[in-house]
């Protein structure tokens, strides 16, 4: 098979997690027999600076040309203060709506050997596996009207949280077609008690529900889903949700993990004939300035993207497992990032990236 890869080292500390996501991933194509035609691009703040624009034509042309696109983090500190349309991020919102993927698939499990690395209590975390289905092209990321209008005391903004019947019944159709490989739980996200958005939501995904009888459905506030994530965990297997509450509650289950780091992302919309998805593959991390250029970045969450991208663009299961061995086998062999907390000398992004590499080596000739 010949897997067509953009990648897009983006921002931070995105360009070394990228470097070793893309060494796993020639690793394993080479290990498993498959070759890979890689294109660079630019998006984000490096894409601002070099064109003058966060999401460039070219950039756009190569993402639809592509199979799949691999993306490191977007974001400088030095656009802070500029306008949404002139910041890196508008490139990643670009990208995310011209590639279509409105589901954005975000997983979240304890794994053995970062039980301590998280600071909540050992039985809490132990055994979590979620995944965070969160609406990705609509809602008050894209709504419009927006914008800052008047001034002084009547300067004012706004922003639109809008979202069509259509909009919310294919990213239901998604959650419900995880669930069914999974525990047949969904638990969906809203604010209906506040939000007319909201309650349309929470009709819409009533009745989509109706098709799946073997996937048990329950709704949750969202204020007190952010609660009972870090108070009772194991109650949720797919949690449902919109764009910007999604955002919000993955950062906050990535607690649950050990470390935001850890976090893959894989974001899907259209299905291509052969049944792969068009997909976008980032860690959910961002571009973490403080931190980039250190070669101290957790490249799990990257790698760990790649292993979606493996599975869910190109259906090579067996390959996408080895990965996630590979992840599961570099957790307990210690040697792993500061923000694991181990117990020795912290290893590097790339001690890392080679570790997995490694990994997946030994569990190739074990074949
Ligand atoms: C994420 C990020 C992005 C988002 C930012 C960088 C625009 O926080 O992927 O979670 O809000 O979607
Ligand atoms: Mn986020």
């Amino acid at each position: 098979m010949n897997l067509k890869i953009l990648v897009l080292p983006g921002d931070g500390i995105g360009v070394e997690v990228t470097r070793e996501a893309v060494k796993v991933l020639r690793h394993v194509a080479e290990a498993s027999g498959h070759t890979i035609t890689l294109s660079e691009g630019l998006l984000g703040g490096i894409a601002i600076h070099k064109t003058g624009t966060p999401f460039p034509e070219e950039t756009q042309k190569l993402a639809l040309e592509a199979d799949a696109t691999f993306l490191g983090a977007v974001g400088l500190p030095e656009f802070d203060s500029a306008p949404p349309e002139k910041r890196p991020e508008r490139g990643l919102l670009g990208i995310r709506k011209t590639l279509q993927v409105y589901a954005n698939l975000r997983p979240v499990r304890s794994y053995k050997a970062l039980i301590d690395s998280s600071p909540l209590k050992n039985e809490l975390v132990d055994g979590t596996d979620l995944i965070i289905v969160r609406e990705l092209t609509g809602g008050l990321y894209y709504g419009t009207p927006r914008g800052i209008s008047g001034t002084g005391p009547e300067e004012r903004a706004v922003n639109t949280m809008t979202y069509t019947r259509s909009e919310i019944e294919r990213v239901t159709h998604m959650a419900f077609q995880l669930a069914m490989k999974r525990r047949k739980k969904v638990t969906s996200v809203d604010k209906s008690n506040v939000l007319e958005n909201s309650q349309l939501w929470r009709r819409v995904v009533i009745e989509v529900a109706a098709h799946y009888p073997d996937v048990a459905l329950d709704h949750i506030l969202v204020d007190n889903c952010a609660m009972q994530l870090v108070l009772t965990p194991k109650r949720f297997d797919v949690v449902l949700t919109e764009n910007l509450f999604g955002d919000i509650l993955s950062d906050e289950a990535a607690v649950l993990a050990g470390s935001i780091g850890m976090l893959p992302s894989a974001s899907i919309g259209a299905q291509r004939p052969s049944g792969a998805w068009v997909g976008l593959y980032e860690p959910v991390h961002g571009s973490a300035p403080d931190i980039a250029g250190q070669n101290k970045a957790n490249p799990l969450g990257a790698i760990g993207s790649i292993a979606a991208m493996l599975e869910y663009s190109f259906g090579l299961t067996a390959e996408a497992n080895a990965v996630y061995k590979a992840i599961e086998g570099v957790l307990d062999s210690g040697r792993v990032t500061a923000d694991l907390k181990p117990k020795g000398a912290p290893a590097t992004t790339s001690e890392v990236g080679d570790a997995i590499c490694q990994a997946v080596a030994v569990l190739e000739s074990r074949k």
